[in-house]
């Protein structure tokens, strides 16, 4: 089937036409961004433009960057305060007379990734997917099922909320070397291995695509790998899961 998943960010909203059989993307993928924090308005008319803009008519998955309980959002650490309680579902189908499926980004991410990255990860038995941009988030996967809305990037580590220490726009803002990033971000992983313990480590967003770059600096005993799907993940999951719990 083919269904528009849209992965919302801290700095942009991206969407894609993807075949939810085989995880690929069928069209480019298409990108508003803005350097303003966005308000529900904004984004929900960009989601609008990605559709009329890849001329799709459908059901619609969309993966937010906070909680997201039965379509509606709890948390939007990086996005407008205006998000909390706005029901993104209901809004997405008073737009576009489309029914959508939402969920929280790092959770689709997983999803695709679970799906379409490869045997390795699924045969763990307790996989922690993150994924590293604005901010840093998290999606835990038990024998193949997912504990949503798990939030780890806010987990405290030296003091400070993980992804305040460590994510990929603190890498940017504070121009810190792959090297430093690195040492900051294997704390993080340390903290979420000596409290959880995972079989393995997937990496996703941007940072995904330069594995080479700090690989070298994560000592955590755990396997680390980078996502297979880099940052197309998000767009993937939501996708499918709105295939799976819409139809
Ligand atoms: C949010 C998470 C999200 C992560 C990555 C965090 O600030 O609280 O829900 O998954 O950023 O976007």
């Amino acid at each position: 089937m083919i269904v528009l998943g849209i992965d919302i960010g801290g700095s942009a909203t991206k969407g894609a036409l993807v075949n939810t059989e085989t995880g690929e993307f069928l069209s480019d993928k298409i990108r508003f961004g803005s350097k303003k924090i966005q308000k529900p308005k904004q984004i929900i008319k960009a989601i609008k433009n990605i559709a009329a803009e890849l001329q799709y008519d459908g059901i619609i998955g969309a993966g937010f960057p906070g909680i997201v309980k039965n379509g509606v959002i709890k948390t939007a650490a990086n996005l407008h305060k205006d998000w909390v309680g706005a029901n993104l579902a209901e809004m997405i189908h008073a737009e576009t007379g489309q029914k959508a499926f939402i969920l929280n980004d790092a959770d689709a991410a997983g999803m695709g990734e679970m799906r379409f990255g490869g045997d390795a990860i699924r045969s763990m038995d307790t996989a922690l997917f993150l994924t590293i941009g604005t901010g840093i988030g998290s999606a835990l996967f038990v024998k193949g099922h997912l504990l949503q809305n798990t939030e780890l990037g806010h987990m405290l580590v030296n003091e400070l909320e993980a992804e305040v220490y460590a994510s990929a726009a603190v890498k940017r803002i504070e121009q810190l070397t792959w090297k430093q990033w690195a040492t900051r971000f294997n704390e993080v992983l340390k903290t979420y291995e000596f409290l959880l313990n995972p079989d393995i480590f997937i990496l996703g967003g941007g940072v995904s695509a330069r594995f080479e770059k700090y690989a070298r600096y994560l000592t955590v005993e755990t396997e680390v790998v980078p996502a297979k799907l880099e940052n197309r993940a998000g767009i993937i999951g939501a996708a499918m899961a709105a295939q799976e719990n819409l139809n």
